[in-house]
């Protein structure tokens, strides 16, 4: 663990919107909360989708996610609590549980399945879908799982503990950096009362998610289960945070790629055509 001095900030951000989740369920019938979907998706570029799971009845999460493809971006899964294997169809395994993360770039196509392996207890996390640029679209699937210790940390001087899951953030470097997109991936735990900072290009943008307790972001209260848009004004270069109970929340951020957005479900091209082609090659056995 780092203890790392916080940025002074000239300005920091302000909220734009708060937008409370739609609750839906996906795969073989999980009950998640779909909170970045449709609009949004250009509003957040590079973001496209973000689910947030969390249930102590095995019903809602037991089925998992069986074989599904996904071609033309990334998916990031960050499980709080839980055991999850995933396979795919180039052979590769592995798990995810509580505190590790999941990056997978889905390029030009995989077909992985995620099933909990566990029978009770709470399964809670985050699946964000961040997009590929064109030329990187059809590039070969990687992907990498990082344990719980491998996901670098550090505290502030007003005890908010930070695990640094992309990007930088007060001179720590995360798990994963890209190019391109250069996205920031943060889970933050404040204590009641405590103030937290960090520095975040104005070409980007960024949201906020809280899923314990709440914050104010300047004057604008952030409950539980929200969103928490941030404004792109050139002048700021941060975004400030006060936790006005003990609070828990992701915050993202990510530099937009401004190239259409075509979706068919879990295929994200640029266009018709090539959303087309991705139900072609899928039909036909060609994806990886
Ligand atoms: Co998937």
């Amino acid at each position: 663990m780092n203890t790392a001095a916080q940025t002074t900030l000239q300005q920091s951000r302000t909220i734009d919107r708060l937008i409370e989740g739609v609750a839906t369920s996906d795969g073989a019938g999980v009950k998640l909360t779909r909170v970045l979907a449709g609009k949004l998706q250009y509003r957040l570029d590079p973001f496209l989708m973000l689910d947030a799971f969390a249930s102590d009845d095995p019903d809602d999460y037991i089925a998992g996610f069986p074989d599904h493809p996904h071609r033309g971006f990334e998916t990031v899964t960050y499980m709080l609590s839980g055991r999850m294997r995933h396979r795919d169809s180039a052979g590769h395994e592995g798990w995810l549980e509580n505190g590790g993360v999941q990056w997978m770039t889905a390029g030009r196509g995989v077909i992985h399945s995620e099933i909990p392996e566990q029978k009770d207890g709470v399964m809670e996390g985050f699946q964000l879908w961040l997009n590929l640029p064109a030329q990187s679209k059809m590039m070969q699937p990687w992907y990498k799982d990082f344990a719980s210790r491998d996901i670098p940390e550090y505290t502030t001087g007003d005890n908010v503990t930070v695990r640094v899951i992309a990007g930088s953030s007060n001179g720590v470097k995360g798990a994963v950096t890209r190019e391109t997109t250069e996205p920031l991936y943060l889970d933050i735990h404040m204590p009641a009362g405590s103030a937290f900072s960090t520095s975040l290009p104005a070409t980007h943008n960024a949201f906020l998610y809280v899923y314990r307790g709440a914050i104010r972001v300047g004057d604008t209260p952030v409950p539980s289960s929200r969103m928490g848009i941030l404004s792109n004004a050139p002048e700021a270069d941060g975004v400030t945070l006060t936790a006005t109970e003990e609070a828990r929340l992701i915050l993202v951020a990510g530099k937009p790629l401004k190239e259409p957005i075509v979706q068919y479900g879990p295929f994200v091209m640029n266009t018709q055509e090539e959303i087309h082609q991705a139900l072609d090659d899928f039909r036909s056995g060609h994806f990886a």
